[in-house]
């Protein structure tokens, strides 16, 4: 057995509203890692990962699985849909990607059926403006049926007659709550047919991924914990209730992969050169339009799964500083570095104020988060392409600046800047603690 805290054992976490580029940053990191684990979320995430002028967009499945040979865990803290796991799998098979032997799925993550979509979209539908922008897959009423104790796990469907079982009593109380709520019963005709024969196409996949994970480490393999959605994104400490339904930070890959957090040895957070978000709630920094236009043509900022477009401000150090708090982010990646290549000027929020005072803590509440000004400071632009550059040091004496102004002010290192979406686009400084984690 290896000694505790010895195995590599690393979480990749999203700093903002999610979108930050976890995907490409996971999918270079894999292939120095075991395996890559999921441990929140579900089809609500969307990674897009670009090798050999291939564009991949994950889901569920963790990005590392487009690394040969290495292997990958959707874990019990994750929230499955299985049509869409299985048309994801088609996916990839038809890119070449074979998962036999090398994607373990939690016998104990919670599904996703059809009404949980239902009640999404209805729930949206009621709030009216004050909707929150989901995704519309259902993951928010999946996790409520797993907190209130109702919810169907991957286990369960496996077993036809407990799953029979166990979905007619769920229909029946969804359907109680339903008619009551909207005047009609769900829709269910067929559902547990389509349900056994997606268990069918599943099975090979199910293990008892905490015990895979645990021994695997003790056997001394690497893992690195895929995060999805973002850290204001995060149940707990985000914006609520403008965020999802799990906690994508990193304590959430301890909870929802069944590792202890001793184990955790490395986080590594993930920010763009700006900030972006999808769906309604507060955004301090948010561009006017004309700029935010400018910022999403250049940094092609649409939804990878949904395709909506994302709303776009400037970076937030206030928002990393408390991402790099609650996730102990030990180094940090900025991407989307060349989306500022052509920008005469760039302004950094390093502080709020709200009624005229500095604030020094994110409020809790977004009433006051919509109240606030942000304190900007602004750098010079660099005027220069990036892509090509693969030496921190060949990197425009402006654009440095503007990492190391980061740095300096969020006291952490910047372990890789990514200029490109591709693979390849990518510098690793050396000397960084990211840097021995390769
Ligand atoms: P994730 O959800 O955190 O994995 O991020 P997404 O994949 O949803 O969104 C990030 C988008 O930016 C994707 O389309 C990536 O291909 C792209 N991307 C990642 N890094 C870079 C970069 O450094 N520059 C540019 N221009 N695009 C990038
Ligand atoms: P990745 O992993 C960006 C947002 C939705 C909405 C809110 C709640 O690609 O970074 P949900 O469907 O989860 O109930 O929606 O959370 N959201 C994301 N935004 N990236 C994501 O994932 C997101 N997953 C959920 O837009 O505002
Ligand atoms: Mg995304």
């Amino acid at each position: 057995m290896v000694e505790k805290g010895r195995t590599k054992a690393i979480a990749v976490v999203g700093a903002q509203w999610g979108d930050e580029g976890k995907g490409k940053v996971v999918d270079y990191l894999a292939s120095s890692f075991d395996f890559t684990a999921r441990y929140a979320g579900g089809h609500n995430a969307g990674h897009t990962v670009i090798f050999n002028n291939h564009r991949y967009v994950l889901q569920l499945v963790p990005s590392g699985i487009l690394r040969p040979d290495k292997k990958a865990i959707i874990g019990p803290g994750t929230v499955v849909d299985p049509a869409a796991l299985v048309a994801e799998l088609e996916n990839l098979k038809r890119s070449g990607v074979e998962v036999r032997s090398r994607l373990f799925l939690s016998n104990r993550a919670h599904v996703i059926f059809p009404y949980h979509r239902e009640v999404d979209k209805a729930a949206e539908a009621a709030r009216g403006e004050a909707k929150i922008g989901t995704t519309s897959r259902g993951i928010g009423p999946a996790y409520e049926d797993k907190m209130a104790r109702r919810g169907i796990r991957v286990c369960e469907l496996l077993e036809p007659e407990c799953f029979r079982i166990k979905l007619e009593r769920a229909i029946a109380e969804k359907n109680a709550i339903c008619a009551a709520a909207y005047g009609h019963p769900l829709e269910t005709t067929g559902l547990l047919e389509q349900y056994l024969e997606l268990a069918a196409h599943i099975r090979g996949l199910v293990a008892d991924t905490a015990v895979l994970l645990n021994n695997a480490l003790d056997a001394g393999e690497s893992v690195l914990f895929e995060g999805a959605q973002g850290t204001m994104l995060d149940i707990d400490h985000g914006t609520y209730p403008f965020v999802t339904s799990s906690n994508a930070i990193s304590g959430g890959a301890a909870t929802g992969l069944g590792v202890a957090p001793t184990r955790i040895s490395g986080v590594v957070g993930v920010t763009k050169a700006y900030t972006t978000r999808v769906g309604s709630g507060p955004f301090p920094t948010e561009m006017p339009d004309l700029d935010a236009e400018e910022v999403r043509a250049r940094g092609n900022e649409f939804g990878a799964v949904t395709g909506r477009p994302r709303r776009c401000g400037w970076l937030d150090l206030v928002v990393l500083r408390y991402a790099k708090m609650l996730n102990g982010i030990d180094s940090l990646v900025v991407t989307k570095l060349d989306v500022f290549d052509e920008q005469p000027e760039i302004k950094v929020c390093v502080g709020y104020r709200h009624k005229g005072q500095l604030i020094a803590e994110m409020p809790p509440d977004v009433e006051t988060l919509a109240q606030i000004e942000p304190e900007y400071r602004t750098l010079l632009g660099w005027k220069k392409p990036t892509p090509g550059v693969r030496d921190v040091r060949d990197l425009p004496t402006a654009a440095r600046d503007y990492l190391n102004f980061i740095s300096d002010q969020l006291e952490v290192e910047i372990g890789m800047i990514s200029t490109g979406p591709e693979r390849d686009a990518t510098i690793i400084p050396r000397g960084t603690r990211l840097a021995t984690w390769l």
